[in-house]
């Protein structure tokens, strides 16, 4: 083989180029609309969900930076199916944060938006009761007016389809209400959800470094896109064999 025809690859680990700030790293672009992160955490082998959780394929590393991506948004979406595994607390913001979210205008914390069909969580747990900001619910007609009524105890309703969320209603009425940040943590059917609808902006995946084999979900469940959805790798880092990946739309 001549040295014109090898294939020449760019490492980028290790020696690593630079260490970066986190937050300065993953700062939002500046609002012109709505702009939508997505974050997910995947074994090296595909593995998004492990015995009905997230929890074994987490570490330190994704954790913090989960928290940070938080504290940068101003509205969390994430699935029902999400928040009653999970079990959902408040969402917070990291300390060193709060005065970067006061000078962006931002509320103290990201308020937390629920997808569901009928409203099929506990608006008694913490998520809604110790919640900094009003959390929300994003609902169909299929929830009904006394479901409704309850959530509207603890929660801002938003009614946006008859049977389904239409996601690209939801998410516009979030951005009038003043949340062009958003962020969402899945999980897989939410979102492929937001990818048939066109909506994902940038996907924040961290790879954690343990293979699980099975049949785990992967980070997205639905059926095949009619039109793929080519992606830029916009960054590269790595934290505690952690890989963050991070795409963006072309
Ligand atoms: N690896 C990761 O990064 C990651 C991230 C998040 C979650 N997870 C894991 O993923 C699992 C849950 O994910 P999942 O895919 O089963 O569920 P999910 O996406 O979290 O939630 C699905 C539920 O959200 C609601 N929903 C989603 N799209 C909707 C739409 N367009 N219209 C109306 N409602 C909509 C529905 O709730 P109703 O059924 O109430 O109508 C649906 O059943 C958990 O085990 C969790 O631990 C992994």
């Amino acid at each position: 083989m001549t040295a014109a025809a090898a294939l020449r690859l760019n490492r980028l680990h290790p020696s690593p180029c630079e260490e970066v700030e986190a937050a300065a790293a993953y700062a939002y672009p500046e609002p012109d609309g709505r702009y939508l992160r997505v974050n997910m955490v995947s074994s090296v082998d595909g593995c998004a969900v492990l015995d009905g959780r997230v929890g074994a394929l987490t570490g330190p590393a994704d954790q913090r930076l989960l928290v940070l991506l938080r504290s940068l948004a101003d509205v969390l979406l994430v699935g029902a199916a999400t928040v009653r595994a999970e079990g959902y607390g408040p969402v917070r913001t990291r300390p060193e944060l709060r005065e970067l979210r006061a000078a962006n205008g931002q509320l103290p914390a990201a308020r937390l938006a629920v997808v569901s069909r009928t409203i099929d969580v506990d608006l008694g747990s913490r998520a809604f009761t110790d919640a900094v900001e009003r959390p929300l619910v994003v609902t169909t007609e299929l929830a009904g007016r006394d479901r409704v009524r309850e959530a509207r105890r603890v929660a801002d309703v938003l009614v946006a389809g008859e049977r389904t969320v239409d996601l690209g209603v939801a998410t516009d009425r979030l951005l009038e209400a003043g949340m062009p940040r958003m962020l969402s943590e899945g999980g897989p059917h939410l979102l492929a959800d937001l990818y048939a609808s066109d909506l994902v902006d940038e996907l924040c995946l961290a790879i954690s470094p343990l293979v699980t084999c099975g049949e785990g979900s992967r980070i997205t469940a639905g059926p095949v896109l009619p039109t793929l959805r080519p992606q830029r790798l916009q960054t590269v880092l790595e934290r505690d064999e952690f890989l963050f990946l991070r795409y963006v739309r072309c």
